[in-house]
C-alpha cells in the first residue's frame, strides 16, 4: 500500500477492487431508490426534477458514453437513446413527454452497460492517460451515479403523502454531548492557504488546480445554523423586513411568498415539517435545511454577520495551522468513516448540531462535511488555471454569476462524492436540495493579535 497520499489504493489489483466496490455500492443505492411503484417512477413530482425513471437510465447512459465507448473503445450498446438522456437536450420539466425506456427496460439497459464496464475495468491499464490515471473515469462515473442518487432522494422528498422511505436512526455515539460547551465561533487567523487540489486522484475538474489564496482573518460558526436559531429570524419578522435581503432576494421572497424553509408549516404556536412523507415537529438542534441562498444570506445579515466566502469555508475546513498544509478532510487525510461525519443517506436527516467531535477541523469547526450542504457567499467560478476535463458540460458551462456555491456535502452524499475540495452549485432560489449554511464575520485587528 502507498503511504504518501490516500484517495485510491496504489496497487493496481487493489485499485480495481476498490472501483468495482464503488460501482456496486452506487448501483445498490440506485436500485433502492427506484424500488417504488411504477407510477411514482414515471411521474413528474415537481417541475424541478426529472421523473425517477429518467435518472435511472441516465446513469447508465453516462456510463456507456465514458466507460464503454470512450475508455473501452467498444461499439455503442444503444446510440438511439443518447439524445433522450442528454441533460442538455431536454429540460427536467419536459422529460416525461419523451419515449423513455420503461423501468424494466432501464434496469436491463444499465445492467448490460455495467457488465461491459466491469470487463473493461479488468482489461484497462489504469495509467497512461489522464482519463484512466488511477481509475479517474471510473471514479467520475461512481460520483456521477451517487450525485443522481442524491437528486433522486430530493425527488422522493418532494413526493407528497404516505411515508416514502425509512431512515436509519443515527447511532447514539454521534449525538452531541457538548454543544453548550462549544464556542459559538472560531477565529481563523489571516494568512495564505492551499485551495483546491492537483493531487487528489478523483477530484473533478472544478476542484483543480491547487493554488494559494491569502485570506484575511475571519470568524466562522463552529456548527451550522440550527432550526432553533433560524426560528428566531422568522419570529423576529425576518421574512417581512427588506433590510436583511438583497434587492433580488427581497423580490424573490415576495414573489415566491417565502415565510419559512421549504417543507415547514405552522403547527399551533410552533412549526412542523414534512420529511419523506412524515409530518413531525421541527427539531431545534438540527441544522436548518431546505433554505435557498437568499434566505441564508438574509439570516446572516439579520444576525449581524455574513456568509463565508468559498475560500474562507475551504480554509476553515482544510487548513492545518500546525503544518501549514491543507488536509483532504477537516479531520485529516483519512477517508470518511462513520465517526467522522453523517454521510451516505441512510439517516434521512442531518445530525444535531455539535455532533461528530471526531470530524472537527484543527481549529474545532464541526460538521463541515456531511449533514447539510452549506451555501457560501461566492459565485461558481473556475479556480485560476482551470481546464475543463473531460467535458465542458460538467462544470465550465455553469461558471458565472447565475450559480452560488455549496460546500461540504449533505447527509445524502456518499463518501465517494465528497472531499474537502468538492464543489456543488445551484441557483440562489433553489430549496429542494439538502442545503443549509453557517455564518462568518471579519476579524478585527485587535482580535487577530
Ligand atoms: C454538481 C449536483 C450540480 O446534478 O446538475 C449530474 C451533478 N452533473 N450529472 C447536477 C451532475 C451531471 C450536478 N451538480
Ligand atoms: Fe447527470
Amino acid at each position: 500500500m502507498r503511504t504518501d497520499l490516500p484517495g485510491t489504493p496504489a496497487d493496481s489489483e487493489a485499485l480495481r477492487t476498490f472501483i468495482a466496490n464503488g460501482l456496486e455500492r452506487a448501483r445498490k443505492r440506485t436500485h433502492a431508490l427506484t424500488e417504488c411503484d411504477e407510477e411514482d417512477l414515471l411521474k413528474q413530482h415537481s417541475p424541478l426534477m426529472s421523473p425517477l425513471v429518467w435518472d435511472l437510465a441516465h446513469v447508465g447512459s453516462q456510463e456507456e458514453l465514458w466507460l464503454v465507448r470512450d475508455v473501452g473503445k467498444m461499439e455503442p450498446l444503444r446510440c438511439d437513446i443518447d439524445q433522450m438522456y442528454d441533460a442538455f437536450q431536454h429540460p427536467r420539466s419536459r422529460r416525461t413527454s419523451l419515449p423513455l425506456l420503461s423501468p424494466e427496460e432501464s434496469r436491463k439497459y444499465i445492467a448490460e452497460v455495467r457488465d461491459k464496464a466491469l470487463d473493461i475495468l479488468e482489461r484497462t491499464p489504469l495509467e497512461g492517460s489522464p482519463l484512466v490515471e488511477r481509475g479517474f473515469a471510473f471514479g467520475m462515473i461512481i460520483q456521477h451515479e451517487q450525485q443522481h442518487d442524491e437528486t433522486m432522494l430530493a425527488t422522493h422528498q418532494l413526493r407528497i403523502g404516505t411515508p416514502v422511505l425509512h431512515g436509519k436512526p443515527l447511532a447514539a455515539s454521534v449525538l452531541p454531548r457538548d454543544l453548550n460547551a462549544l464556542p459559538k465561533e472560531v477565529l481563523v487567523p489571516a494568512g495564505p492557504f492551499t485551495m483546491g487540489t492537483s493531487v487528489e486522484p478523483w477530484a473533478l475538474d472544478n476542484e483543480r488546480p491547487a493554488h494559494t489564496v491569502d485570506v484575511p482573518g475571519f470568524w466562522i460558526d463552529t456548527v451550522p445554523v440550527t432550526n432553533g436559531a433560524y426560528r428566531c429570524f422568522i419570529d423576529d419578522g425576518g421574512y417581512r423586513d427588506p433590510r436583511w435581503w438583497t434587492g433580488k432576494g427581497w423580490d424573490h421572497c415576495r414573489e415566491a411568498g417565502l415565510v419559512a424553509p421549504k417543507y415547514w408549516e405552522r403547527d399551533g404556536g410552533g412549526w412542523a415539517r414534512t420529511r419523506f412523507g412524515v409530518v413531525e415537529p421541527v427539531p431545534d438542534d438540527e441544522p436548518v435545511q431546505h433554505v435557498c441562498w437568499f434566505e441564508a444570506d438574509a439570516y446572516a445579515r439579520w444576525a449581524g454577520r455574513r456568509l463565508p466566502t468559498e475560500a474562507e469555508w475551504e480554509k476553515a475546513a482544510r487548513h492545518d495551522p500546525a503544518s501549514g498544509r491543507s488536509r483532504r478532510y477537516p479531520w485529516g487525510d483519512e477517508d470518511p468513516a462513520p465517526h467522522h461525519a453523517n454521510l451516505g443517506g441512510a439517516a434521512l436527516r442531518p445530525a444535531p448540531a455539535g455532533s461528530f467531535p471526531a470530524g472537527a477541523s484543527p481549529l474545532g469547526v464541526r460538521q463541515l462535511i456531511g449533514d447539510v450542504w452549506e451555501w457560501v457567499a461566492s459565485d461558481f467560478r473556475p479556480h485560476p488555471g482551470f481546464t475543463a476535463f473531460p467535458y465542458p458540460e460538467y462544470s465550465e458551462v455553469f461558471f458565472g454569476s447565475d450559480y452560488k456555491v455549496l460546500r461540504g456535502g449533505s447527509w445524502a452524499v456518499d463518501p465517494a462524492a465528497c472531499r474537502g475540495t468538492f464543489r456543488n452549485w445551484d441557483y440562489p432560489i433553489r430549496r429542494q436540495i439538502f442545503a443549509g449554511f453557517r455564518t462568518a464575520r471579519d476579524a478585527t485587528l485587535a482580535e487577530e493579535r
